[in-house]
């Protein structure tokens, strides 16, 4: 099957989220499985100078006349074949410095209607025979930034322009609660017909909506786990597009995201000083190096028998960082540690600084960006922290489990598919894997901090969850055959 993957960051060229590890890993999965699949990516800075060998295939003009090249290149891959992408030359609107969505002062780019209208209807001219060498029979668009691709399709479709070819289209949701939400002056700009500005289309209380683009037109909508599909379907966590979400509840599938093995394999990690493999523990000395080398690097006390919990995050509201800031002092009465890795909002930022400054011994907080830290973080780390608001699957504690760095979450979304609780009564199960708590209060986080520390005492249990943890079969095999099944559907 010709499949096109549509999104707006791949791991390992740009990435602010875990969007980007997805968007990386799964068309190396669909590709390992024998099919045929390519990325289409918008021509970010990091982009240009990450795709090699760019070569044009084709000019073309967008809905509001301006013209820009298409070109294609590869993208080199650690052992596997290279990923064909397809970028979108237009310096206009993508050559700015820093974050790929704001600017230095963290505002949108007023202009992102047209920087991300452009990437969907790129997809969609790619299935109207724009590169005549190769066209898609599955677009697959991820997030509102790649939504309006299934709209165009839907209406070229209509329009008879799709020259007989089924092409189908699917849209995975990795976060409803962004949107891509514009004023109604912006509508002219996308090239949609005036069909497409209603309340069973892009038109959401008077405003544009991206995401809803996304939602009313492709063939199939998968979001990142089963328990976020259902969740969304709910006016809790619908985002005001849960009466949406339940009308095409029949179409709306969770596949669960699954973690790179070249990328986030303990054994084999580049970023630890010594790597490990064997849960039981009789390999897991380099677990222990990673620890004391990491205490001594963040200047943390060098003590083997704290408990390390780590956090590796964005800093905003979704994460549920105030119950980790309001645990805090709990955390440390009780002897452990926290070493925090994150960016975003200011005010969380200078919590979690003030923090470190008043026992610089116990908390070391690393405000950035740092992709060989955030590895070394969980190669260390005990207990990896994640006590969401909402997930819509989380990746951290995917890969807390597979570096034996027990997660402590919510249930909620993702966390609640991937995280199996360890009541301390009942370990015999063989199934436990870490700690879940269930009201977002810090009373509740509270308590499974506690019995993380109970456990980390009885330190046969805590090895023997800690192998479950480590043995999670979190395989991309898997979900790249639900999503090909999921193509199908949308070939119909
Ligand atoms: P989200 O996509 O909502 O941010 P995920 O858990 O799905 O949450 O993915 C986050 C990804 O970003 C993970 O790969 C995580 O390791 C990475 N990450 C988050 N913050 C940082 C940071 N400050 N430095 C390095 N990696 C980070
Ligand atoms: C989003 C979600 C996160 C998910 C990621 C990858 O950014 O917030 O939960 O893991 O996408 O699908």
């Amino acid at each position: 099957m010709r499949i096109l993957q549509v999104s707006a960051e791949l791991f390992p060229l740009l990435k602010t989220g875990g969007l980007a590890d997805i968007a990386g890993a799964l068309p190396l999965a669909l590709m390992a499985d024998g099919q045929d699949a390519r990325v289409l990516l918008p021509g970010f800075p990091a982009i240009m100078a990450g795709v090699h060998g760019l070569t044009p295939v084709a000019e073309f003009n967008a809905p509001w006349g301006e013209r820009f090249a298409l070109r294609f290149g590869h993208i080199a891959t650690d052992g596997a074949p290279a990923m064909a992408a397809y970028v979108i030359d237009a310096p206009a609107l993508y050559d700015r410095p820093g974050n790929p969505y704001e600017d230095a002062s963290r505002q949108p780019y007023a202009d992102n209607h047209r920087r991300f209208a452009l990437l969907g209807w790129a997809a969609a001219q790619l299935a109207q025979s724009l590169d005549p060498l190769w066209q898609p029979e599955v677009v697959h668009a991820h997030d509102w930034h790649a939504a309006l691709a299934p709209a165009y399709l839907h209406f070229a479709r209509e329009a008879g322009q799709l020259k007989g070819a089924r092409v189908g289209s699917v849209f995975t949701v990795h976060n409803l609660a962004y949107q891509g939400i514009f004023a109604p002056w912006t509508f002219p700009d996308l090239g949609l017909p005036g069909a497409a500005f209603q309340i069973d289309g892009l038109e959401y209380h008077g405003q544009v909506s991206f995401m809803k683009g996304g939602l009313c037109y492709a063939d199939r909508i998968t979001t990142v786990s089963p328990t976020y599909a259902r969740e969304i379907q709910t006016p809790e966590q619908g985002c005001g597009l849960d009466g949406l979400l339940r009308q095409r509840s029949g179409v709306l599938s969770g596949i669960l995201n699954a973690v790179d093995d070249k990328v986030w394999s303990p054994a084999t990690d580049a970023a630890l000083v010594q790597g490990f493999q064997t849960p039981e523990g009789r390999h897991m000395a380099g677990k222990a190096r990673c620890k004391s080398v990491l205490q001594h690097q963040l200047g943390l006390a060098e003590r083997p028998d704290a408990p390390l919990f780590i956090l590796v995050s964005r800093l905003t509201e979704q994460k549920g960082l105030h119950l980790v800031l309001g645990g805090l002092d709990a955390l440390l009465a009780q002897g452990g540690q926290l070493a925090l890795l994150g960016a975003g909002e200011a005010w969380l930022e200078e919590a979690f600084r003030q923090r470190a400054a008043a026992a610089p011994q116990s908390v070391s907080v690393t405000i950035g960006y740092n992709e060989a830290l955030a590895h070394q973080l969980f190669g260390a780390g005990d207990v990896t922290l994640v006590p969401s608001l909402f997930e819509p699957c989380g990746l951290t504690q995917m890969y807390g489990l597979k570096y034996g760095s027990l997660p402590l979450v919510r249930r909620v979304g993702g966390l609640a598919d991937t995280v199996v609780d360890s009541s301390l009564e009942d370990l015999s199960s063989g199934e436990a894997t870490g700690f879940v708590f269930d009201r977002f209060e810090v009373a509740d986080y509270d308590r499974a901090v506690r019995r993380a520390f109970a456990l980390y005492q009885r330190a046969p249990d805590w090895r023997r969850v800690r192998g479950h943890a480590m043995r999670r079969p979190a395989d991309w095999r898997t979900a790249a055959a639900q999503y090909i099944d999921v193509y199908r559907e949308a070939l119909g």
